[in-house]
Parts: structure tokens; C-alpha cells; sequence
């Protein structure tokens, strides 16, 4: 037996969950419908695909749910996993599981799929016959990755930085790398018996003044960590940013640099779609407001030319929308994409070459650390603050970058810390900066984040 096999055996071996029959869960892949391939569905669709987040507790509320998904025609469904599992406390998920299924009160605040396993979970997502999304927010997510693919849900969101840094205050960094390490591997595995299992890196980060350049030398290393391991189709993404020109600039980037860096390490084979990100900061408590924000977002999800959009709803600054909302938002989100035919190409050169040099810069960077491994090399630079997520809660972010918007609500960066950029790139960033006689930098980062309220 190999060791990951060996390993894969002890990390099902878990008190909460029933026998875990690997043989029987390959067949089950090979035989697989293509619909449940978002990766099938990338290469035979030519719209852009419409993708929510929602989960419940109980099985019933999520069947329910996605019934009114699939009647606003959905593309892609989500499945987003409750808090307590995402920390690996299932003790917790199956008492407040429980309760929800008692007193037909929502306890959690997502599906506890490892409570709920593979078996039953599998009825769901096998009936209706469309790709399901995993969204979670886990950095040891082993088991849970286990229990979704064994599900059917073969789009796995996530990674050792995206859902480490904005996540968590002190899990282990090292332990997430090796982690999302076994999670590629597996993905990769399956990825051999039917279409590839589609991974997908979370761009939005703490979804505040995220500097685009940090953005995308994330996604792009991610991707790295992920082919390295022998996954074929890998999404990166980034959210809405409040300028969209900033919006537009950072996917001509990205779609040059995951192209350029995925070639150069040997993954000619791999596919690479783009995600969009509808606002992910703090909306508005005017609902008629949230709906004008979602519009805007989808305009420029069709300019940015993106494969897949992730939709909020009017219900956001409240908390977890119902389901009606929910499936409103996607009717929606695809009405207003049926509208954008024949969009105009734009960019902007020197936007482009600034923030291509700054990507290159931090990557070649990371690169040239001593370490032996690629997963090494991210690790020590980050720590050494080369990579610096602002408002990221982990106490190994250096905390050091500080951004703010310039007039055309593009986010800039204002102190750049141990950034490996260089003095031209920052001085472009510098020069596009505007403060107001006597204003403090502080009141104004106030007002840059809460820029759509
Ligand atoms: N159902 C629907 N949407 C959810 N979100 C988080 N949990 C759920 C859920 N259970 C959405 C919210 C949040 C974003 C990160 O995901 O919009 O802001």
C-alpha cells in the first residue's frame, strides 16, 4: 500500500463517520455522470457559468434548496460546510445537527457533510445531476475533501494560503501545506478515472483592499502547488475590487500570467478557467441598493470575460439569505448576462505592465528562496512578509502592506513593507495616490472599505 493510501486509510478511520469503502467510491467516479463535472461542463459551455454559496444543516433544507436553484437554472450548485467542520470539531457539528433536526431551527451555519456522509449525501447531489461546488474555509480539510469527492462533488475550493491566512489565527502554516498537499493528490488521483476534478483558488482573501499584485501571485502559486501534484483543471479567481478598471486590468493579468507560469513549469495539458467574485466586502443594509451593486458586479464579470461568476444576494448585510432570495439573486445575475452581448475589448497598457512587473517581481522572489521545495519557498516567504495579506488574521501575515484607494477607487499600496517590488513599481502605486490636505490615512481606509455602503 502506498503512503498516501496508508494515510488516506487512518484519516477515514474517524468515530463520526461510517465505514469508508474506498474501492466501492472509485467505481462510483469511473461510472460517474459528466454533469457533475464542472470541468466537463467548462469545456461544453460557451456562457459564462452562475454559480451561488448556501447550505443548511439538514439534508431536507438543502434538497429544498437546491430545487429553487435548479428552477432559477442554475449552472453550478454550492455546497458550503458549516463552521464547526471546517475546524474539525464534527463533535460539535453532529450535537448542533441534531438540534437543527429536532426543532427545525438552522444551528450551523452550513452542511456538516462529514456528519452526514458520503452515502446520503450522495442521493442528493447524484438526483440532480449538476456540478456541485465545495465551499468550505478549511486548512486541514482531508477528511472533508474525502467525504465530498466520495459524495459526487467534484469541484473542490480552497488552499494552504487562501484558506489558511484569511481564515485562521494560528493553525499551523506547515501542517496547511502538507494538508492541501494530500488534498491535491487525491483530486489528482480521481482526476485519472473520468474528467478531472476542477480545484479552485480563493482570490478574494479577507475580501479588504486586497492589492491585486498579492491577488494574483497567490492564485498563480496555488495553481503551482496544485498541477505540481497532477491535478488538470485548476480555476483561479479574484473579487470585485470597487474600480473597474482595476477589475479589467487584473484579468488581463492573470489570464496571461496563470497561462505563462502554468507552461513554464510543464503544465502545457492543464486547463485554466477564470472566476469572478461579486463585491465580498460589506454591502448595504438597502436592499434595492444590493441589487443595483450585484448588477454592476455582473457588467463587469461579462467585461472581464470570466468563466464563472459567484453571486451574493440583497439579503447579504443580514446574514444568510433564504432560499428564495438566494435563487432570485441567480435568476437574476443570468437575466442581466443574457442582456451583455457584444461588449467592447478594453485595457489599459500601463496599468498592465505595472502590475505584470509587480507579479513577476514578488514571484521571482519566491522563487529564488533556497528551499528545496516549492511549498518551502511560499513558506518562507511569507514569513519573511514577501507575501503579505492586509487584514489577514494569522499571526505569520507580516501585517505590514498598507493599501488605500486612489480617486478612481482603484486600491493602491501605500506602504509596501518587506513586498519584494520594486522602486519603480511602487513609485507607479505611490503616484496614483491622493490625499486630501490635513486628511488622515486612517479615516480614509475606513471609508475605502466600507466604499459600498
Ligand atoms: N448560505 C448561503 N450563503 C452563505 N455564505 C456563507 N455561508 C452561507 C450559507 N450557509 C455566503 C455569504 C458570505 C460569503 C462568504 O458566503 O454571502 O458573505
Amino acid at each position: 500500500m502506498s503512503l498516501l493510501q496508508r494515510e488516506r486509510e487512518i484519516i477515514v478511520s474517524n468515530e463520526y463517520i461510517d465505514r469508508f469503502d474506498f474501492e466501492e467510491v472509485e467505481e462510483f467516479i469511473k461510472g460517474a455522470s459528466k454533469n457533475l463535472f464542472i470541468s466537463h461542463k467548462f469545456k461544453t459551455t460557451d456562457h459564462m457559468l452562475v454559480q451561488p454559496r448556501g447550505g443548511f444543516p439538514t439534508y431536507d433544507k438543502v434538497f429544498q434548496l437546491y430545487k429553487e436553484f435548479k428552477e432559477a437554472h442554475v449552472d453550478v450548485l454550492p455546497l458550503t460546510i458549516d463552521s464547526n467542520t471546517r475546524l474539525n470539531d464534527y463533535a460539535s457539528a453532529k450535537k448542533m445537527l441534531a438540534l437543527s433536526e429536532e426543532n427545525d431551527v438552522d444551528m450551523l451555519n452550513g452542511y456538516p457533510l462529514v456528519n452526514h456522509g458520503y452515502r446520503t449525501t450522495r442521493k442528493m447531489i447524484t438526483h440532480y445531476d449538476t456540478p456541485v461546488s465545495l465551499r468550505h474555509g478549511t486548512p486541514d480539510a482531508r477528511l472533508l475533501i474525502e467525504t465530498a469527492l466520495a459524495s459526487g462533488i467534484f469541484e473542490i475550493e480552497g488552499g494552504p494560503i487562501t484558506y489558511l491566512l484569511p481564515y485562521s489565527k494560528n493553525f499551523p502554516m506547515d501542517k496547511a501545506f502538507l494538508y492541501w498537499k494530500y488534498v491535491e493528490r487525491v483530486c489528482a488521483k480521481y482526476s485519472e478515472l473520468n474528467e478531472p476534478i476542477n480545484r479552485e483558488s480563493f482570490g478574494p482573501l479577507s475580501a479588504t483592499l486586497q492589492p491585486p499584485a498579492i491577488v494574483i501571485v497567490i492564485q498563480l502559486l496555488e495553481m503551482l502547488l496544485s498541477l505540481e501534484e497532477g491535478v488538470k483543471s485548476f480555476s483561479v479567481s479574484f473579487s470585485q475590487t470597487g474600480s473597474m478598471l482595476q477589475d479589467i486590468v487584473s484579468s488581463n493579468v492573470i489570464k496571461k500570467l496563470s497561462r505563462k507560469y502554468a507552461d513554464r513549469f510543464g503544465h502545457e495539458d492543464a486547463t485554466i478557467n477564470l472566476v469572478y467574485h461579486q463585491w465580498m466586502g460589506a454591502f448595504p443594509y438597502n436592499k434595492e441598493y444590493s441589487d443595483s451593486l450585484i448588477n454592476t458586479s455582473t457588467v463587469i464579470a461579462a467585461m472581464v470575460g470570466a468563466d464563472k461568476i459567484i453571486t451574493k444576494t440583497r439579503n447579504e448585510a443580514f446574514g444568510i439569505p433564504t432560499k428564495e432570495a438566494n435563487a432570485m439573486a441567480v435568476a437574476n445575475v443570468k437575466y442581466t448576462l443574457g442582456m451583455l452581448k457584444g461588449l467592447p475589448t478594453v485595457g489599459d497598457e500601463e496599468e498592465e505592465e505595472n502590475l505584470t512587473n509587480e507579479v513577476d517581481e514578488i514571484l521571482e522572489a519566491v522563487f529564488n528562496d533556497g528551499a528545496d521545495t516549492l511549498w518551502r519557498k511560499v513558506f518562507n516567504s511569507i514569513k519573511k512578509g514577501y507575501i503579505d495579506i492586509p487584514f489577514s488574521p494569522h499571526i505569520i501575515n507580516a501585517n505590514e502592506v498598507i493599501t488605500i484607494r486612489d480617486p478612481q477607487s482603484n486600491i493602491r499600496i501605500l506602504k509596501k513593507g518587506k513586498l519584494p517590488i520594486s522602486d519603480r513599481s511602487f513609485a507607479f502605486e505611490r503616484s496614483k495616490i491622493k490625499l486630501a490636505e490635513g486628511e488622515r490615512v486612517v479615516d480614509k481606509i475606513i471609508q475605502d472599505i466600507g466604499i459600498m455602503l
